[in-house]
């Protein structure tokens, strides 16, 4: 019988702000996740400058990608396909990416894989969870989108919400400006959150309903409104309320308080949709992915929530829930074995590629 071949993949992920490459072995093998944040230089800006982000992807990405190859111990002569994260993100960003991947499977004679950025974030958690396989839900929430998913088969998906509004990591990021934390707003929220009292100070938790919103309004009209939708934007304007009022009355106020409220505020808000969703749909499988799935008190209300409804909860490390290229290769690795190499060399980066959309 004939022996079957490991499936080696180069993926490429530049999305947003971080350049990065990595090596997988038949989708769930990590031989190697390199990243180069660009995190210091954004740091001096308050936030990402999407042509500084570009100009530095195209200073890093050949180094970061034979790093890729050097610490998997491989060479482009092993790689079967060459995967690309194609949108959403940055459009100069992205660019980068996709014309370093598109040149190397040209010259190489290589497949090339498209790949849309938020399902490599799900499929991270295929990662450290052998035994994870499709049906399960997913509540994906980063600094661009904030959906809750049901994952029906490899790159199939249905989506049960979205935010109305701002994502959630948007609001990390902005709330940890306006209470002089600065960028990037996630990890330093998560931080400082634990030397504070998250009940502090009530912010609201906005209950998305069926037909609208009761606190808030419709701020993106392009889709069809559900009841497992997300609103970040008010509780956003509530802290920034909080502040000014303290300042017309020159109350003092503790930023591991409000840190910590608002960040309370954010996990009712992800815990209860979500748990509400598993209830409705009768799920048992259950994970969460993107950037702020590594925030330490979501994963820890989350856990306690998947337990008392009995349902198993999957995670990724830290490390795999933030942009990386290991994820890429994971979500490619699964069109590969579908033969679907869909990209032609007319691949181009789509800004605003939607989730489910080739
Ligand atoms: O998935 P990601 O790396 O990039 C996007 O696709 O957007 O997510 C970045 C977002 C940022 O908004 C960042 O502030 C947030 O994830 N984030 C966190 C944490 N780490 C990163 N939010 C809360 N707690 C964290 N520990
Ligand atoms: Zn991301």
């Amino acid at each position: 019988m004939e022996e079957k071949k490991d499936v080696l993949i180069l993926s490429i992920e530049s999305s947003c702000d971080e350049t990065a490459a990595a090596v997988t072995r038949n989708g769930r093998t990590v031989l190697s996740n390199v990243i180069s944040s660009q995190i210091d230089l954004h740091t001096l800006f308050g936030g990402v400058v999407p042509e500084i982000a570009s100009r530095k992807h195209t200073e890093k990405i050949n180094s970061v990608i034979q790093m890729a190859l050097d610490k998997a111990g491989v060479t482009l002569d092993d790689i079967d396909a060459i995967a690309v994260t194609y949108g959403p993100g940055l459009v100069g960003a992205l660019l980068v990416g996709v014309a370093e991947a598109k040149a190397i499977a040209w010259a190489r004679k290589l497949p090339l894989i498209g790949v849309h950025h938020i399902e490599g974030h799900v499929s991270a958690n295929y990662i450290e969870h052998p035994d994870l396989e499709p049906p399960f839900m997913c509540e994906i929430i980063s600094g661009g989108h904030t959906h809750l998913v049901i994952v029906k088969d490899y790159g199939e998906f249905e989506i049960l919400g979205r935010t109305r509004d701002d994502a959630a990591g948007e609001a990390f990021d902005k709330v940890a400006r306006a209470i002089g934390l600065g960028y990037p707003g996630g990890p330093k929220i998560d931080k400082v959150s634990k030397e504070g009292d998250p009940h502090a100070i009530e912010f609201p938790r906005a209950k998305v309903v069926d037909k609208g919103i009761s606190t808030l309004t419709f701020a993106r009209g392009e889709h069809q409104m559900s009841p497992y939708d997300f609103s970040f934007s008010g509780l956003k304007s509530a802290v920034l309320n909080y502040l000014n009022k303290c300042q017309m009355t020159g109350e003092e106020w503790n930023q591991a308080d409000v840190a910590a409220s608002f960040q309370q505020a954010v996990v009712d808000t992800l815990v209860d949709n979500a748990m509400r969703a598993v209830k409705d749909y009768g799920v048992k499988k259950f994970a969460i992915a993107g950037g702020v799935a590594s925030n330490s008190a979501l994963r820890a209300a989350m856990a306690e929530a998947c337990a008392k409804n009995k349902v198993d909860f999957y995670y990724p490390s830290p490390i795999l829930c933030t942009d990386n290229a290991a994820m890429i290769g994971t979500a490619a690795y699964y069109e590969y074995i579908k033969g679907n190499y869909s990209s032609g060399w007319d691949l181009n980066a789509i800004p605003n590629l939607k989730l489910g959309e080739r």
